[in-house]
């Protein structure tokens, strides 16, 4: 095994993209775990690929509270779970050690430079005009590659 033996990790919508890559990543490592998403089928196919005992679904909807209670109080591999204070601390640990304050790709953080000038009063005033066109524009390829996360969430709620 690895890593991660011993170890208990619990992924909200941990069905597919980034949080079932990490999922497939952290099992190879060891880690048990339980994936909770709303979407059923790809869960159980997520499941399925992993094999073994280490992995528990659970149909849940990460803004539902009592959900995500019911959810970590499962009885298997969360049952000996961290209180709120001891996961806090340490995320903000973490948070605290990290040399940059978002992680995001390094070609994105260029942009960043580019802050001082977006926010200027002339700037914004031409960005507010351009936003709506953008938005469109972005939507449209966020689709394109098939990643409209609103569209497919608003599906899975019908
Ligand atoms: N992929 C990227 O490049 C990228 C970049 C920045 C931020 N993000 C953000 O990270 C998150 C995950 O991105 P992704 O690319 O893995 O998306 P994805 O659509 O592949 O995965 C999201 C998962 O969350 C589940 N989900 C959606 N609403 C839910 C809810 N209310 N309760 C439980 N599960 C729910 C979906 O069923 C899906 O399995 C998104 O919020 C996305 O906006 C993604």
């Amino acid at each position: 095994m690895g890593s991660m033996n011993g170890k208990v990790v619990l992924i909200t919508g941990g069905a597919s993209g980034i949080g079932a890559e990490v999922a497939r990543r952290l099992h190879a490592k060891g880690a048990n775990q339980v994936l909770t998403d709303l979407d059923g089928p790809a869960l159980a196919g997520l499941a399925a690929q992993l094999g073994g005992n280490r992995v528990l679904t659970v149909l849940a909807d990460v803004r539902d509270a009592a959900a995500m209670a019911a959810a970590a109080a499962t009885p298997g591999p969360l049952s000996n779970s961290t209180s709120v204070q001891e996961c806090a601390a340490a995320f903000v640990s973490g948070i605290e050690a990290r040399k940059r304050r978002v992680y995001c790709p390094r070609r994105v953080g260029l942009f960043r430079g580019l802050r001082p000038v977006v926010s200027m009063p002339v700037a914004e005033r031409d960005l507010r005009r351009a936003a709506p066109e953008l938005m469109e524009g972005l939507d449209a390829e966020a689709a394109a590659m098939g990643r409209n996360l609103s569209a497919r969430t608003e599906a899975l709620e019908k």
